[in-house]
Parts: C-alpha cells; sequence; structure tokens
C-alpha cells in the first residue's frame, strides 16, 4: 500500500471517543492539576454553559450562511469542530454543582473527573433543562425552593414539567443488546408514569422486521405485560400514546387497546408516510431504485470486507437494511474489525460519486455491538417523524440512546433534531426517568422506595398528577421533595463503561 492511501484511510483520530466532551475534560485537568477545581470548576462550567448557549442561538440564527465565516461559526464550533446540534441552554453549573455535592468531584488530590462523570453532568443538565423551561413559561425563578415545589405539586393543571415526546433506542436502552424488555418492573414503571402523565413515548429501533409486529411485541414482551396488567387501556388515549418506530424510521407501530401492536397506517388522510412528505428526507420521498442501489453497494463491500478482514460472519439482506452477522449465534466478531467494517461503509456510501448515485438518501451504518448494520433511513428522520405526526416541538422532545460516538453510533443521528441523554445500559435509562418524574413532580423519593420494594407488579399503579385517578395504585402524593437523586449513579453505570473507551 502507498503511503499516501495509508494517509488517505487512516483514522489519525482515534474514532471511538466524543470531541465535545474529551474538550471538556482537557478544560478541567489544569485546575486539577494545579489543585484549583474547588474554586474554578463551577466557572468553568459556566463557561461550557455560555459557549454551548452562543453555539445554540448561533445555530438558530436565521442569517444565511456566510460560507462558514468567523462570524456565523460559534466559538464552541471552532474549538469543537465536530460538536452536534443543542436545543436547550444546558444548566451545567447547576448541574454539576448538584453532582459535585453528592460526589465531592472537587475535593480529588489523586483522580481526575471522569469522561462518565462529565457524561452524567451534561444528562443531568439536560433534564433539568425541561423543567427550567416550564418554570421559565410560568414566570418562577430558577431556584428550586420549597414553597414553589409545593406550589408546583399542587397544580391542578394537566402540565407535566417534562419532555412532551420521549423517544427511547431499544437494544441496551431498555434492554441489553439481543436481549429482550422481559421483567424490568421499576423501568417500565416509570415509562408507565410517562403515559399517564400525557407524554408521547416511542421505542426508536434500528431492528426492523417490516410489519410483523409479534416480533416488535416478543421484543418489548415485559413491557406490554406490565402495561395490561396495569390496566392502561382503562385510562383515556394512554396506549394510543405509545409508539415503535422499526428499522429507524420504516414501520410506524402503535400500541393497541389489546396491548398488541397495530401497523400505522401509512397512505391516505391521516397515513404516516402521507403525512409527513414534506419531510424531505422522509421514506415517502425515496425513489425504491435509489434503495437498491445503496443495498447493491453495500452488499459489494460486505462480501468484500468479510473476506478482507477475515471475519466469520454471513450478510443478512433484507428490504431497508444489510446486517453483517456471526455466522454462528453465539460467536463473537471483533470489535475492531466491526468497526473498521463500518468505516469503509460510511468511506464509500459518502463518496461522491456513489453519494450521487443514491441521491444522498439518509442512511445509518453502525456497529450494533455484534453485528453491523446499515439501514436505509435513520433516528433523525425517525425522530422527525413523529414529532410532526404528534405535533410536538424539537425542544419538547428527547431521546434516550446508548450510541452517539459520531463514527460508529445510530443515536447520533437523533441529536439533530431533538435534545438527547446519553446512557450506556437500561439502569442508566430507569435512573434518568426517575429523575425526570422527580423533577416534573411526579413521584417522590417515598414513591421511589415504594416502587422499587414494594406491589409494582400486583394490582398497582400510579395516579396520574392532578387528575381523578381511575387507577388503583397507591403511591403516596405527599410529594415533597423534586430534587435529584443521584444515589445509585455509580452503581447503574458500572460495568458497561468498558464499551466506551475513557
Ligand atoms: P437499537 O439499539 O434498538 O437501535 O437496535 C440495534 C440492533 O438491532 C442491531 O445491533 C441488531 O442486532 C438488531 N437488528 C435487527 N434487525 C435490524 C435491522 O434491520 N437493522 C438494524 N439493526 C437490526
Ligand atoms: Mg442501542
Amino acid at each position: 500500500m502507498s503511503f499516501s492511501s495509508r494517509r488517505r484511510n487512516y483514522h489519525l483520530v482515534p474514532h471511538r471517543k466524543d470531541e465535545l466532551i474529551g474538550w471538556m475534560k482537557s478544560m478541567l485537568i489544569h485546575s486539577f492539576v494545579l489543585d484549583a477545581l474547588e474554586s474554578t470548576a463551577g466557572d468553568t462550567f459556566s463557561h461550557f454553559e455560555q459557549l454551548i448557549n452562543e453555539h445554540l442561538h448561533k445555530s438558530k440564527s436565521q442569517d444565511p450562511p456566510d460560507n462558514g465565516s468567523a462570524s456565523q461559526v460559534s466559538r464552541l464550533k471552532q474549538i469543537v469542530p465536530t460538536v452536534g446540534t443543542f436545543h436547550t441552554p444546558l444548566p451545567l453549573r447547576k448541574a454539576f454543582e448538584v453532582y459535585n455535592t453528592k460526589y465531592a468531584i472537587t475535593k480529588r488530590k489523586h483522580i481526575c473527573i471522569s469522561f462518565n462523570e462529565i457524561r452524567h453532568i451534561l444528562n443531568l443538565a439536560q433534564i433539568m433543562a425541561f423543567v427550567e423551561e416550564g418554570r421559565r413559561m410560568r414566570g418562577l425563578s430558577m431556584s428550586y425552593n420549597e414553597d414553589e415545589v409545593e406550589e408546583c405539586m399542587n397544580n391542578d393543571n394537566d402540565d407535566f414539567h417534562g419532555p412532551k415526546l420521549v423517544t427511547f433506542d431499544g437494544d441496551q436502552t431498555l434492554y441489553s443488546d439481543g436481549a429482550n424488555f422481559e421483567s424490568n418492573s421499576e423501568l417500565a414503571h416509570y415509562i408507565y408514569l410517562l403515559l399517564l402523565n400525557g407524554v408521547y413515548v416511542a421505542v426508536v429501533t434500528a431492528a426492523g422486521y417490516e410489519y410483523m409486529t409479534e416480533k416488535y411485541e416478543m421484543r418489548l414482551s415485559g413491557l406490554l405485560s406490565y402495561f395490561k396488567k396495569q390496566k392502561l387501556a382503562e385510562i383515556k388515549d394512554c396506549c394510543n400514546r405509545f409508539y415503535l418506530f422499526g428499522g429507524e424510521c420504516n414501520f410506524l407501530l402503535q400500541l393497541g387497546c389489546d396491548y398488541k401492536l397495530h401497523a400505522v397506517k401509512e397512505h391516505g388522510v391521516g397515513g404516516w408516510k402521507s403525512s409527513t412528505r414534506y419531510l424531505p428526507e422522509t421514506p415517502s420521498n425515496w425513489p425504491e431504485d435509489d434503495i437498491t442501489a445503496l443495498l447493491d453497494i453495500v452488499e459489494e463491500s460486505l462480501t468484500h470486507s468479510i473476506s478482507d478482514l477475515k471475519l466469520r460472519a454471513r450478510i443478512l439482506r433484507k428490504k431497508r437494511a444489510i446486517g453483517l452477522i456471526p455466522i454462528k449465534l453465539n460467536d463473537q466478531l471483533p470489535r475492531e474489525g466491526l468497526d473498521e467494517v463500518v468505516l469503509r461503509i460510511q468511506t464509500t456510501l459518502t463518496s461522491k460519486d456513489n453519494a450521487n448515485n443514491i441521491n444522498h438518501l439518509p442512511f445509518c451504518a453502525f456497529n450494533g455491538g455484534n453485528d453491523v448494520f446499515i439501514d436505509v433511513g435513520n433516528k433523525r428522520v425517525g425522530v422527525q417523524i413523529l414529532q410532526s405526526f404528534c405535533d410536538i416541538k424539537v425542544e419538547e422532545t428527547l431521546h434516550i440512546g446508548d450510541q452517539f460516538l459520531k463514527s460508529a453510533g445510530n443515536d447520533r443521528a437523533a441529536r439533530d433534531v431533538c435534545p438527547c441523554v446519553w446512557i450506556i445500559n437500561p439502569d442508566e435509562t430507569t435512573y434518568i426517568l426517575k429523575n425526570i418524574l422527580r423533577l416534573a413532580g411526579v413521584i417522590s423519593h417515598n414513591d421511589e422506595e415504594t416502587i422499587q420494594n414494594a406491589d409494582i407488579d400486583g394490582d398497582g399503579g400510579c395516579e396520574k398528577k392532578g387528575a381523578s385517578g381511575n387507577s388503583s395504585v397507591t403511591i403516596g402524593s405527599n410529594v415533597n421533595n423534586t430534587s435529584m437523586d443521584i444515589d445509585e449513579m455509580a452503581r447503574r453505570s458500572s460495568l458497561t463503561e468498558k464499551m466506551i473507551r475513557l
């Protein structure tokens, strides 16, 4: 191989890093080395907050792009060129202070703040941002004094001070990679509470089985039977607010009152494809020939990679996706090999000729842990269609997923169209939902203990906040503490951290 082609293909920047978090960490290391974190870390987080705000405003600005001139490019973009889109301000200083009160990061002399700690703080800031927005709308201050919390709790209107649409990735977010949602009643209960409080919930998963509804139902079996146990269908419209988008954005299903998933009508009045035709990237605007061309290019590249990299893998071609999967179900494919395959495909599909041939169809190539999939479409399109279909604004949406690395993550695309939370396992998802519900005033600390220890599998349920409540469960309604609970953070993050190179 010639030197120039090596240079062309070699990834000079390690591809399993998040540059924004890496940069934040490097900013904090200076103070750590000087043993000055105690007095400066808060200001450093304020500085991040300001840069993100400026970036947010620049990207929202109506001015036409000016060939990337300095005035159009935010300072943050100049420092971290790969930085994604933000949709809300992030109260990072406040999130840091809450986190630091619990974990005493600034007291440490030997161990600097880690990648995962910064990820946690960003996540806390994102969910706090939803509540702050609600408070701003109601003219309340940003400090959470007890009287105001009480006022918020006694507020009998139907406002839920949190996201109005929560979209979840499937694998590794709701259940472990390749597994099904079996019994996880705490997570199921929090999702149930979201529905009860008027929130739209959607699983936006790469897994695509066309409209074979029973396959999706099997993957969500524990969640659906939890809904059934709680008699979700008896509460008006709750089931209808639960969706599943299979194949990233290809197959839309909705929960019926029979606790089964049903294909949503695609065409005609009210059809999801017809009514979202105005979105340039939506599937109804994809020419069938371009889809075939894309899948052909990918199949050729995968076939070559399997022999070139000596992978014990085979190809699985579907209607809107191609996968590279192990020949034997339980064989483990090397992560480096899978990443190489993903990067080769991305290079191939974005090369000028190919991109023109497939008319820049949206696609998603990612390493799914023990497979590689290339889907036509991506989660940006999936979330955007749901926002349009359910009439929810960008800044009222939250996507929760585990794959946000720029190089090989399939949740990253959702960042373009909504605020996101980056978790690494279903336990962290549970923790995030718990805090959303606490900050929104739906559950209290006491409720959590009830949920964790008591009979939520039985004939229980939880009353909708402010509603007369025809559900049966008894979870205390004396909510007097809506502050963050970060007690379980370390336990919940545990082993899966090895998935991310720090
Ligand atoms: P997600 O994390 O919920 O987006 O699911 C990703 C996983 O779904 C992949 O790693 C695959 O194991 C599985 N999968 C099954 N069918 C498909 C498909 O058609 N496209 C992409 N992934 C698929
Ligand atoms: Mg996933």
